[in-house]
């Protein structure tokens, strides 16, 4: 007996030793202020803090000796600055830029960081602050009982994050639910807000990471890592607009897309032969459905080995491709990283191998997992010579005559999902296993491409679309939401999710339209296809044993209003364009949340706001999310709308129910609204647009500025690219539109204007440049005009039409 209980004990004590304990970073011991940030030695761990502007302040802690130099995967600008006041008052010191105050307790080490009237924003948990347990650390943040979280890029399930929890670590999760987390990308930052104002932290942490938004307890939110630094910024608002902001000033922006990347792509496992892909491409002109991009999947190799043809399937890609071209298609390969280990007949695994651009184990030996080509070597992007070495082989690809790379299964993907975690990756020089490197796998195979297809031709636009990532991959990349189903919840998730990556940074996403798996009821599809066509990313595609999912796979009735609904996306080109070029200069979204337009209404951070959404700043879109229903509810924040389809106008600042026939997609212009359209194209490209259409609900005031260039160099980085200024006033007597050239860089081909007027009781006369407009009387008779203008007075609708003079005036007399 008393044997037993000596075991006994002695099990306990070793247990209880053996247990893991949070070790808080303590007291701080000393302190050395730099130029260029300010070190404190605390008990348990060193800690440094930069001031970066003065609304972003970068904490950076480690429990080592010393701060890891491996470059960040994900910041590519993180000056800090100087100006700043730094006092020691008692027992805190005191940081004080022009925008925030950050104090840091002494005893505890706590930071507590307020606006400049000294409202707290944020402070770690008084108790808990940072701690870690043994590799793994976290930050617990005190949590506000009003606080709310959105962001953390592509996450299934709410557009809001609050009380739920959510692990950043890169997975292949084909046929993901709502509930799935994680899915393929990793972007830790997320956007807090309180009394509508807003601060974002970003963790620059690249292994597995946690973020716990107040899930399972009131106290407080927390996240952190698995191992590595806890290394994070701290970015003020209040605007959630110049969270965003701050945020890809540190992580970078999207570059201008060619313009024809924002046309309708079609995509399938796979579309093979040559003759099958011809037919589809011919489809489209047939029937004059716009599209611009055909993919073509894994079956376009030999035997899934990348950078080869399969030669019975595609005899003679060139051929093809220049074909293809003619008639404005674009074609894109599937890339996947997994070189088949075929040591006797494949070069480029040869060549791999010879230059030892693989991953390995840490024995040397090269390390294989299963995917499409059965065994596989993995490249090591995170070495120089392989992102140069993988760049020039996709560079070939273009030389061919591919217009641009879509990369998949780069979580990395392997069978049984598990790719070994002591595999080892150059990590830029700095050597580092896969826990570390699993999450930027996919950002920096993408990063390869890009650098590749830049260097091999400079004047282009790179395309690539990939499927995982972390941030900073707006850099390189399009994405797309990945292995998605036929479903409502789904469809419900194709808004949300592009959503989602739009506040994290990531502007130019969206799903897989209709569904990859399983097939779409005719009506499921259409909704799909009438969402898709306002996501920035729009793209059908489908799993190989699905049936048809083409345009025309669903009837004659879909077809139609599948073809008006891409159609109109072609229309809205110069607004949709306008839109990626904002959000190349600012980084913010272009598929906004109603919360990010509209920041003090309540409504707009409700539950059903997150299934409608605006473009830009003038319309905004409610899609159907469900196949059976014609209506939407709707929200339209204060201010009056336009219903885009029967030019009703309605007052906002409250929720109605709009009838939604299967033809339509609800959609509102704002008040003010300018929106620039033009005419359909087969392609884009197609034509030489001579006409700029005007949409215009005028307002007291209101500007817009459009963006042109020529849509597919980088010529526009040395200013050739043109702004044209529309400015609109109305007042009780007149409205008057002033069209000024901004910037002269580009030429266009634009001859005329035709402007539209909403919202017009009575004029009496209309002068373009002092001289009067002649009247009309149909829309058919105005277009035959080189000048004049139509009344439509049963819809108040105005439609003015004028040659381009430049600058010009136009005026509305006597309302
Ligand atoms: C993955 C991709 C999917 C692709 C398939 C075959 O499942 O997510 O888009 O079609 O692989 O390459």
């Amino acid at each position: 007996m008393k044997i037993i209980i000596f075991t006994f004990i002695m099990l306990t004590i070793l247990n209880t030793n053996s247990f893991s304990e949070f070790k808080f970073i303590g007291e701080i011991k000393s302190i050395n202020k730099f130029d260029n940030r300010i070190e404190f030695k605390l008990e348990n761990s060193l800690f440094n803090i930069y001031v970066i502007k003065d609304n972003v302040i970068r904490f950076r802690y480690t429990n080592k000796n010393s701060f890891s130099e491996a470059p960040s995967y994900a910041v590519i600008k993180n000056n800090s600055i100087s100006n700043y006041d730094f006092s020691e008052t008692g027992n805190y010191f005191e940081i004080k830029t022009s925008e925030l105050i950050v104090r840091i307790l002494k005893d505890p080490c706590r930071v507590s960081i307020y606006d400049k009237n000294m409202n707290i924003i944020n402070e770690d948990e008084k108790s808990f602050g940072v701690s870690y347990d043994f590799d793994e650390v976290r930050c617990f943040k005190k949590l506000f009982s009003d606080e709310i979280f959105y962001g953390l890029g592509e996450k299934t399930g709410n557009l809001q994050k609050t009380r739920n929890q959510y692990t950043m670590w890169n997975s292949d999760t084909p046929g993901y639910n709502e509930k799935t987390d994680p899915i393929y990308q990793s972007i830790p930052f997320f956007i807090g807000i309180r009394n509508k104002k807003a601060y974002g932290i970003f963790l620059d942490n690249t292994y597995k990471s946690y973020f716990n938004m107040g899930a399972s307890n009131k106290r407080f939110y927390w996240f952190g890592s698995e191992k590595g630094e806890l290394d994070y910024y701290f970015i003020n608002g209040p605007e959630i607009k110049k969270v965003i902001s701050s945020y890809t000033d540190l992580t970078g922006r999207m570059e201008l897309p060619p313009k024809w990347a924002l046309g309708y792509q079609q995509s399938r496992w796979s579309y093979y032969p040559e003759s099958r892909v011809r037919e589809i491409a011919k489809t489209f002109r047939d029937k004059e459905i716009p599209c611009d991009v055909i993919y073509l999947d894994i079956h376009y190799m030999n035997d899934y080995r990348v950078f080869t043809w399969d030669k019975n399937r595609f005899p003679d890609p060139q051929k093809m491709l220049n074909d293809l071209s003619k008639d404005g298609f674009k074609i894109i390969t599937i890339v996947d990283p997994g070189v088949k280990a075929d040591t006797i007949n494949y070069s480029i695994a040869k060549e791999g191998l010879r230059r030892n651009l693989f991953a390995k184990y840490p024995d040397g030996e090269v390390y294989q997992g299963e995917v499409w080509p059965s065994w596989a070597f993995f490249p090591d992007f995170t070495k120089k010579e392989t992102r140069t070495w993988w760049g020039e082989k996709n560079a070939d690809l273009l030389k061919q005559g591919i217009a641009g790379i879509w990369n998949d299964m780069n979580e990395p993907a392997v069978w049984g999902a598990s790719f070994p975690d002591l595999v080892l990756f150059d990590d830029n020089g700095f050597k580092a296993d896969h826990k570390k490197i699993h999450n930027v796998y996919g950002l920096e195979m993408a990063h390869a491409t890009f650098e590749g297809l830049k260097n091999e031709f400079p004047n282009k636009r790179p395309f690539i679309l990939t499927r995982a990532g972390f941030s900073g991959i707006q850099r390189y990349a399009a994405v797309w939401t990945g292995d998605n189903v036929a479903s409502e919840e789904h469809l419900k998730l194709a808004c949300t999710m592009p959503l989602g990556m739009g506040i994290s940074g990531v502007p130019f996403c969206g799903s897989d339209v209709g569904g990859f798996m399983g097939t779409p009821s005719p009506n499921l599809y259409l909704r799909w296809m009438q969402l898709g066509a306002f996501t920035p990313f729009f793209r059908g595609h489908s799993v190989i044993n699905a049936s048809a999912k083409e345009p025309w796979a669903f009837g004659e009735e879909i077809e139609k209003w599948v073809k008006d609904i891409i159609s109109l996306r072609y229309e809205l080109l110069p607004y949709f364009y306008n839109e990626f070029y904002a959000a190349s200069k600012t980084g913010l979204p272009i598929m906004r949340p109603m919360f990010l337009n509209f920041q003090n209404d309540d409504e707009c951070y409700a539950f059903e706001s997150q299934y409608q959404f605006m473009i830009g700043e003038d319309i905004l879109v409610a899609p159907v999310l469900s196949e059976n229903k014609n209506f939407k509810k709707v929200y339209l924040p204060e201010g009056k709308w336009l219903d885009w389809w029967n030019s009703k106008i309605y007052e906002g600042n409250k929720w109605i129910i709009v009838e939604a026939p299967s033809s339509i997609i609800p959609l509102f212009i704002r008040e003010g609204g300018i929106i620039p359209m033009q005419e359909k194209q087969n392609y884009i490209g197609e034509k030489n647009i001579k006409e700029l259409m005007l949409k215009i609900f005028p307002s007291k005031n209101s500007n817009y500025v459009l963006y042109e260039d020529d849509g597919i160099t980088q010529n526009y980085k040395k200013g050739e690219y043109s702004l044209t200024r529309f400015e609109v006033n109305k007042n009780d007597n007149s409205i008057t539109l002033n069209i000024s050239k901004e910037k002269d860089g580009y030429e266009t081909k634009r001859e005329d204007y035709l402007i539209s007027f909403y919202d017009i009781n009575e004029f009496s006369s209309i002068e373009n440049n002092n001289n009067s407009l002649n009247s009309f009387n149909s829309l058919d008779e105005l277009k035959n005009q080189n000048e004049g203008f139509y009344f439509d007075k049963e819809n108040n609708l105005l439609l003015i039409k004028v040659k381009d003079h430049g600058n010009m005036n136009i005026q509305i007399k006597d309302l």
